[in-house]
């Protein structure tokens, strides 16, 4: 075997990996042989071309359009609709078990300086909760609500598969049934050299490899045999969420009537949006292009089409991708078979610079870098939005919806979605008549954390024993 893929890789110029496979053990040896035959050689020089020698840029045709969307509030003028109609339909998709939990957690959460999977960090204001532990009590809550098992598949990667498994195992599942919480790993690329376009060694005996991005999910789900064990379950459509917000609603009856049942819906994939609060706040933006819903990272999206403003003074490029979707089983198998056509699918790949530790090929040490080394190389899940013969777009609430944990400090900080956690706690209190404290700037002057297990929306809190008032600089958990 070794000779075969000492020809192989020379073939494409990537021999040096085998540089140190004397030293090896036989099992390491084994290893690294096992795990350069999956490396997809083939195609190493073309993604060596685009990507690394290359920097592909994003050509955003000049006539993109905003995308269209179905507004939080249903008796807007701009476009109404019948939500109660829609939810009746959401729910009882629901209640007949056709929906899943889907979450993506498979990032390394590198920005958030975090040793562990992401869905540990302690997510909860005041009880420190973790994430997956918030997650799990909302899936409970919406069981209960509407008497139904919600199957719950987590995606992690190949670095924090096993480690989420424990963290699962340690907490019991967080009292959820064992036999309804699913994982499976994504897939992974190869990292590459950004000086030399070779793939980098992360050991002697293992090439550097990044998860392939949260669009991964998409073939990861079908090869891991969770679509068919979706199947099986008479699984219609799943609910994606992304693991590093807390108040991302796992499952929205309204939402998922509207992917269903609405007459623009195919009811192949939808999205959720939020009005940005600015031009460049770091979103994807939904636009139209080619007659298709797609989302532009706010990194490609052209700063002139950014800053475009309507008379009324608003942002034509409004709608801010919050990363949540609901995606049908149906599409992701055609998706994954021979329906997608001739040569099956494939998403864009988008290009990352990041720190990666590697071996120095002269001394055989490992070298942990100060500065970005490495291209990664990953897929995004809403690039599978031009794929589906109609897509919708449905408005939430910021407050309500969205309070993402991505870096330590500052913006979409630990800090910052506690705050957003409390407003919007403090807005459901207020709603059942609790007085709350504001400061000057409108936030809850208190720290609030509502668990779903006690609310999943503001109605949800008519029966509980509420306080009259939340004292001023308060902490309360509820
Ligand atoms: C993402 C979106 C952005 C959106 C924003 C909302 C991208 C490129 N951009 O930004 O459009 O407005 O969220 O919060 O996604 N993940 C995996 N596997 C991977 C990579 C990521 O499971 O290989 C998961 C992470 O665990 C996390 C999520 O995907 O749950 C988001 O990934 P991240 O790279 O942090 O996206 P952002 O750049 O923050």
């Amino acid at each position: 075997m070794e000779q075969i893929i000492r020809k192989r890789l020379e073939a494409v110029g990537q021999a040096h990996l085998l540089t140190f496979i004397d030293e090896l053990t036989p099992d390491a040896k084994e290893r690294l042989l096992q795990q350069i035959d999956g490396i997809d050689l083939d195609s190493i020089e073309t993604l060596i071309g685009t990507y690394v020698r290359g920097y592909p840029t994003c050509d955003v045709p000049s006539d993109v359009e905003p995308a269209p969307y179905y507004p939080y509030d249903p008796t807007a003028t701009v476009r109404p609709y019948d939500a109660e109609q829609y939810r009746t339909q959401g729910e009882a998709l629901v209640a007949a078990g056709k929906i899943a939990a889907f979450t993506v957690a498979g990032g390394q959460g590198s920005r958030l300086g975090f040793d562990g999977p992401k869905g540990a960090f302690p997510g909860g204001p005041v009880t420190g909760k973790p994430l997956f532990q918030l997650f799990s009590e909302g899936i409970a809550a919406t069981q209960r609500k509407h008497d139904c098992t919600i199957p719950w598949y987590i995606m992690t990667s190949p670095l924090n598969d096993e480690e989420t498994k424990r963290f699962f195992d340690a907490h019991d599942h967080f009292g959820l049934d064992r036999n309804n919480v699913m994982f499976f790993a994504q897939g992974v690329m190869p990292s590459f050299d950004i000086k030399t376009a070779r793939l980098l060694l992360a050991a002697k005996d293992s090439v550097a490899t990044n998860p392939d991005g949260h669009g991964g999910s998409l073939r990861a789900i079908f090869n891991s045999g969770a679509l068919d064990d979706m199947t099986a379950r008479g699984i219609e459509h799943i609910s994606y969420t992304q693991v590093d917000n807390p108040l991302g609603r796992m499952i929205d009856p309204l939402f998922i009537g509207l992917h269903a049942g609405a007459p623009d819906s195919s009811a192949q994939m939808s999205s959720k949006m939020i009005p940005k609060v600015g031009p460049t706040e770091r979103m994807g933006n939904f636009c139209v292009v080619d007659g298709k819903t797609t989302v532009i990272e706010y990194s490609d999206l052209p700063e002139e089409l950014a800053h475009q403003r309507l008379p009324n003074g608003r942002l034509r490029f409004l709608a801010g991708s919050v990363a949540i979707h609901i995606i049908s089983v149906e599409f992701i198998r055609r998706l994954n078979t021979r329906q997608a056509g001739p040569g099956g699918f494939s998403l864009p790949l988008h290009r990352a610079d990041k720190k990666a530790p590697y071996i120095d090929l002269d001394t055989g040490k490992l070298v942990t870098p100060d500065e970005p080394n490495a291209v990664k190389l990953e897929a995004f899940v809403f690039d599978a939005l031009p794929l589906c013969d109609k897509s919708i777009v449905y408005e939430t609430d910021r407050t309500e919806e969205f309070a993402p944990i991505k870096n330590g400090s500052g913006v979409d900080s630990v800090q910052t979605a506690a705050q957003i956690q409390s407003n919007r706690n403090g807005a459901w209190l207020k709603a059942c008549g609790v007085a709350i404290p504001h400061r000057d700037n409108g936030d809850v002057d208190a720290v609030i954390e509502i668990s779903p297990l006690t609310a999943l929306e503001a109605s949800d809190l008519r029966n509980t024993q509420l306080p009259s008032k939340i004292k001023r600089g308060a902490t309360i958990a509820l």
